[in-house]
């Protein structure tokens, strides 16, 4: 099986992406053979949940007579799981769908369907606007695409775009076509309740709700059994995941749910994302200090360092609430934790002062690593209603620019700070520029490359680092 990852513009780095924060990837689902009538070619956008939920389409449609294929010329289903974060993500869909529009006019039978954010968001305008897709469906509507599928192989259009309050695909074992066999990705809730007032994932991915936790216990362990050392639980904001038993006997919430999945084995690394500053507790903090194998790693979005701005955000907490989230970080977890966040530059009616508190946030905490981003006003939001996305892109762009240069600099001191360190390594692939050498990340998810010797992905591994790039660290292996 060949995993096809395609990058798009800015990307050129051997780490994953925290998980619910896009990372502007194209994922193109690999192929299976296993004589199957029909194929499919699935190509992912966004974020880690959709890369995911692809993952779920490709079971239900296996179990429909549909291999998948990772070539769009053998294909008799295109589906394009989409993003609709910012405009730019949905830009590059439909970019996308206009050269799809040239395959299918040299095979007219080739189906063509839109699933995800944006299918959700445009709903049967969808049809209108692009001509080429037959079907349109979104994130809680999965189990139904069997039927729309007939459907539209009897001539006619397909759209299912209910949001449900309970669909959670707890019981659909997710096909890990794209998987280094090492790290996996369980998702442990859906939705979000936030309402963020820049965010479009509310209305896209509806209200939030809990996965059995069973469920995902269960999935972890055959995962372990299936030789996987590293699980990451996704989520919009995992520290609100809350789940009890229909009987109301059993209650679990994200420290609980941490534990028992870090008590599977001691083997098995586990991270998670995202957490949100208002709702991550002490207690959750403390669990990952019990647990060697719960990675130091906390992806942390701040959005912005200033007051005014965090409250017209919707974000529901200050820059003091943030600062002391982090210090109680550092209290409960010492230096050793690595924090990353997410920025926004030129929200609505930002100031110059303002974006510079956004700067001193970034010297205060100094990030491991970050998603930058500039404010793109995103239709039927809070901030869209409410608010004037009033900051000059030029604007936007040099404050980004501001944000960008200053993390980089932080990144370079945290990676010139693990010279001369001993790292735990899980090894997860080759080094993408040599096969002698091998790729991995220590438990703050830093990126450490060593020689091969004689071992392989999923080995744990001691490195001596002795010298860092930009974005990775290299180093001996320490027998
Ligand atoms: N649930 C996560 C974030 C999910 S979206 C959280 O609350 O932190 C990932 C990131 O995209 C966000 O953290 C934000 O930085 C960015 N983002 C979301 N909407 C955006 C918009 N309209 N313009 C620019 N960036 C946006
Ligand atoms: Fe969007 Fe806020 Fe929910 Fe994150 S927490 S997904 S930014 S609304
Ligand atoms: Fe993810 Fe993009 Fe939807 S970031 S939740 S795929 S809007």
């Amino acid at each position: 099986m060949s995993q096809a990852l395609l990058t798009l513009d800015f990307l050129d780095k051997e780490t994953l992406a925290p998980e619910a924060t896009p990372s502007g990837e194209v994922r193109v689902t690999a192929a299976t053979r296993t004589g199957r009538q029909r194929k499919l070619y699935i190509e992912s956008y966004g974020c880690q949940m959709n890369f995911s939920d692809s993952e779920i389409v490709s079971s239900i449609l296996f179990d429909e007579g549909f291999d998948t294929t990772d070539d769009l010329a053998s294909a008799d289903l295109v589906l394009l799981n989409t993003c609709s974060i910012r405009e730019k993500a949905e830009q590059t869909v439909r970019m996308r769908l206009s050269q799809i529009n040239s395959h299918k006019k040299r095979n007219p039978g080739l189906l063509v369907g839109v699933l995800g954010c944006m299918a959700e968001r445009l709903k049967s305008k969808f049809l209108e606007e692009e001509k080429i897709v037959d079907l349109v469906v979104g994130p809680d509507a999965y189990r139904d695409l069997p039927q729309l599928i007939s459907q539209v192989d009897g001539g006619q259009k397909g759209v299912n775009v209910l949001l449900s309050r309970e669909e959670t695909y707890a019981d659909i074992t997710p096909v890990r076509l794209n998987s280094n066999g090492v790290s996996a990705f369980i998702s442990i809730m859906r939705g979000c309740d936030n309402m963020c007032s820049f965010c479009v994932v509310p209305f896209t991915r509806g209200r939030e709700r809990s996965r059995d936790a069973h469920s995902i216990l269960r999935e972890a362990a055959e995962l372990v059994a299936a030789g996987y050392k590293e699980v990451t639980l996704l989520g919009q904001n995992v520290d609100s995941y809350k789940w009890a038993s229909a009987d109301g006997l059993e209650h679990v919430n994200f420290a609980q749910l941490l534990e028992q999945v870090a008590r599977i084995s001691p083997e098995l690394r586990v991270r998670f994302s995202t957490s949100h500053p208002k709702d991550i507790t002490d207690e959750v903090l403390h669990t990952m200090a019990r647990y060697e194998n719960i990675c130091k790693f906390i992806h942390l979005p701040a959005q912005s360092g200033n007051s005014r701005v965090l409250a017209l955000m919707n974000r529901t907490y200050d820059r003091a609430w943030y600062e002391e989230r982090v210090q109680a970080i550092r209290r409960i977890l010492g230096d050793d934790c690595a924090i990353s966040s997410d920025m926004i530059s030129g929200f609505c009616s930002e100031t110059e002062e303002e974006h510079q508190d956004t700067m001193s946030l970034m010297d205060y905490v100094r990030y491991d690593m970050a998603y930058m981003f500039f404010y793109s006003e995103r239709p039927g939001t809070l901030a869209a209603r409410k608010l004037t996305d009033d900051i000059p892109l030029e604007t936007k762009k040099r404050r980004l620019q501001e944000i960008i240069d200053k993390q980089q600099l932080h990144s370079a001191e945290r990676n010139q700070r693990g010279i001369g360190r001993v790292h735990r390594v899980l090894a997860e692939n080759f080094s993408k520029r040599s096969k002698e050498h091998l790729s991995g990340r220590n438990s703050q998810n830093q990126v450490v490359i060593f020689p091969r010797q004689h071992f392989v992905k999923g080995d744990y591994v001691d490195v001596l680092v002795h010298s860092a790039s930009a974005s990775t660290l290299l180093g001996e292996v320490v027998l």
